[in-house]
């Protein structure tokens, strides 16, 4: 990030909130890449069974969905983002699960979830919880579509910590997008209705997992 310009960064940071047109299925496919380490780190803190039946929020270039895929091979794995490029970035990726049955992409936001109630074991939400409009209520709505015991775990790779300070709230200003305590993550969790609260951070690379149960 450091050393690309200023112009340019705002334009990257800008993007990740919403990924639109050539520039922005671009970064859908690189943010695939760039994210792999992190979401495999925070993925390793949830259990994922053979029959589960998932859904990843924000799921931009959908290789998330892939590695659930992978995962619950018996189970379904739906991807939703609210920006149709990334739906149709993350659709070709997956294009033989989708073709198979075991995945199904939507284009929708995380306010308004396309879903029954209680109805996913488990829901991941990798580095975009940052960007939701209502978190708390956000989080509501994801709660109601999990099934009792289901988790959610919100994955990303910057939580608010002095020693990473500088450039949190350098990127924060440019893309335009607020991060939290730890101890502010357990509280929205709490707040939205979710139980078994559990927080992991990863401390030398700002990375933290933040876990919540439907009773
Ligand atoms: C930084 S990208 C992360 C994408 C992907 N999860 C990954 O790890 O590479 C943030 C994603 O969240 C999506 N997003 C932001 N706000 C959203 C909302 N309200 N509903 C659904 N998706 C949203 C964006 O379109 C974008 O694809």
């Amino acid at each position: 990030m450091e050393v690309i310009g200023l112009g340019l960064m705002e334009k990257v940071m800008k993007q990740c909130r919403k990924p639109a047109g050539r520039f922005g299925r671009l970064m859908a496919r690189s943010m695939n890449y760039g994210h792999r380490k992190c979401t495999r780190w925070g993925l390793s803190h949830v259990s994922v069974n053979r029959d589960d039946t998932i859904l990843d929020v924000g799921c931009g270039g959908g290789k998330t969905i892939n590695t659930l895929a992978e995962r619950a091979t018996g189970g379904k794995v739906y991807g939703i983002d609210y920006s149709e490029d990334c739906v149709a970035v993350a659709s070709k990726i997956n294009k033989k699960l989708i073709k198979s049955g075991r995945v199904e992409i939507i284009h929708a936001s995380v306010e308004c979830l396309p879903f029954p109630d209680d109805y996913f074991d488990l829901v991941t939400a990798v580095e975009t919880y940052y960007f939701w409009p209502d978190l708390i209520s956000n989080l509501e709505e994801i709660r109601r579509v999990l099934k009792p015991g289901g988790s959610v775990i919100l994955i990303n790779e910057c939580y608010r910590h002095d020693k990473f300070e500088k450039r949190n709230a350098k990127w924060a200003k440019l893309g335009g997008f607020t991060y939290h305590l730890p101890e502010e993550l357990r509280g929205f969790l709490r707040d939205a209705g979710y139980s078994s609260i559990q927080i992991d951070v990863l401390e030398s690379k700002n990375w933290i997992a933040a876990m919540g149960t439907k009773e």
